[in-house]
């Protein structure tokens, strides 16, 4: 139970609010001089707001108030005045009191102050709650892999978060953009403020444009009021810019200048804004050459690319596809409330041997599916229709070290050959035209289990 001091060196006064406020269920202790309040205040932490008169011998109102948003900035202080001392009022106002009332005051008067206190406070600690809330649901332990490449990007994550530079994130669709930047978002100094996802690849051009900077009432056809952009909203915190390979020129420009100057004017208006807001940008493009062909701005590259993320897509870490898959196995039966313990070693040798063209994402709905679909409490083949047919297109076979694509192209070359043979390794290695200890060793090598 929250409680009240009050503090006034009159002590029928001080009784007399006591005994005001019992009547109304809050419990409240006197006490006679500013000193003994600070230290009833230093060794209870149970009050949450303080009543004091300004005018009193040794400790006046104020400097209790000083010492009490020293010591415990979280408790509201509430002065009381006479008519004459309002200016002292507004001074203590100033120094951080919430509210005042002016002696002699009618009984509502006090309780409607002290209750739209509590309730103040009462929000306060609902925000708190839902952010730290918020921020549990989204930390960087939430992010599922132990692949070398993984714990690469997790470095980087707890290297970067706390920095004021902007992050370009980079990967084919499904590999985890979104989670990683709101993950630094949540790892960072500015948690407390807000995180704005812009989808840029969504709208018009003139559309993100208003969306992002706002615009001013009339300022095109459907401007019927004004708009508090993206960027404003996201003042003290980070902005999420998504596909940001498709950003017209037009607002590239514009963008150029609030990363280097923090500031830009709303559509149809020629008033500078200034902002403190972080950037982090995803694209699944590759911009480097958007640059090149000159639909993107060199100078705006440059800017966004700071620290560079690239999160490798899930073919490239099949160590992580098992975790992954448990992971989300578990979330999944207790959404649907459905008991399935486990994954075969069939159903996870199919899983570890498909390519993923869609990445996490689709690994996560594969098992939301197999989850509701299958009849027992393990994952069979047949809960997870995949779709084979899909071989690496010469596309995807750039822009790595050499090894790492011929691994790749071994291990589908493998799985394609024992696929054919039945898992008959005998008859696998001689098409191959292997040793069968030599395919053993490539089985092992690319964790191939059977087929
Ligand atoms: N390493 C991971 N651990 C746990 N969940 C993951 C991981 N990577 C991705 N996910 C999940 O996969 C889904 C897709 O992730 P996300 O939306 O971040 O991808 P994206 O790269 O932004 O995709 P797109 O380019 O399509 O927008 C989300 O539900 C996310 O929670
Ligand atoms: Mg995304």
């Amino acid at each position: 139970m929250k409680k009240v001091l009050i503090i006034d060196d009159d002590i029928a006064m001080g009784e007399m609010c006591k005994e005001l406020l019992k009547s109304k269920g809050y419990i409240s202790d006197v006490s006679a001089s500013g000193k003994d309040a600070v230290e009833k205040l230093a060794i209870d932490g149970a009050y949450s707001i303080v009543l004091t008169d300004l005018v009193m011998p040794e400790m006046d109102g104020i400097e209790v108030l000083k010492k009490i948003k020293q010591q415990n900035p979280h408790i509201a202080v509430v002065v009381m005045t006479s008519y004459g001392t309002i200016t002292n009022a507004v001074e203590a106002m100033k120094l951080g009191a919430a509210d005042y009332v002016t002696k002699p005051f009618k009984r509502d008067e006090l309780i409607v102050v002290i209750e739209k206190i509590l309730q103040l406070q009462r929000l306060e600690g609902e925000v708190d709650r839902l952010r730290s809330e918020l921020g549990e649901k989204y930390t960087f332990k939430n992010i599922i892999g132990e692949s070398p490449k993984i714990k690469k990007i997790f470095e980087i994550i707890s290297d970067v978060s706390n920095t004021e530079a902007n992050i370009l994130i980079q990967g084919e669709t499904g590999t985890g953009k979104e989670l990683v930047a709101r993950a630094i978002h949540y790892d960072s100094v500015r948690k407390n403020y807000p995180f704005v996802k812009v989808d840029c690849a969504a709208l018009t051009e003139t559309l993100l444009e208003s969306e992002l900077f706002g615009h001013e009432k009339g300022a095109f056809t459907g401007a019927i009021k004004d708009r508090v952009g993206r960027f404003r909203t996201a003042d003290g915190g980070t902005i999420f810019l998504d596909e940001i390979g498709n950003i017209p020129i037009t607002v590239q420009a514009k963008l150029l200048r609030v990363l280097q100057d923090c500031e830009f004017e709303a559509v149809g208006s020629d008033k500078p804004v200034k902002v403190d807001v972080r950037i982090i940008a995803a694209t699944n493009a590759d911009l480097e050459e958007n640059v090149e062909k000159g639909i993107f701005r060199r100078d705006l590259f440059y800017r966004l690319n700071v620290i560079r993320i690239f999160l490798p897509p899930l073919r490239e870490r099949i160590d992580d596809i098992s975790i992954l898959a448990s992971h989300f196995l578990s979330i999944y039966s207790k959404k649907n409330r459905k008991k399935v313990d486990r994954i075969s070693s069939e159903a996870l040798n199919n899983l570890t041997s498909y390519l993923w063209p869609g990445n996490v994402r689709e690994l996560e709905n594969i098992i939301e599916r197999a989850v509701i679909l299958c009849k027992g409490n393990v994952i069979e083949p047949v809960d997870i229709p995949l779709y084979q047919g899909k071989t690496v297109s010469p596309m995807e076979l750039s822009g790595k070290p050499l090894q790492e694509l011929i691994d790749q192209v071994e291990r589908q070359i493998i799985i394609n050959t024992l696929k054919l043979t039945d898992s008959d390794k005998e008859k696998a290695a001689k098409i191959l035209q292997i040793s069968r200890a030599g395919l053993y060793n490539k089985l092992s090598k690319h964790k191939i289990g059977e087929l």
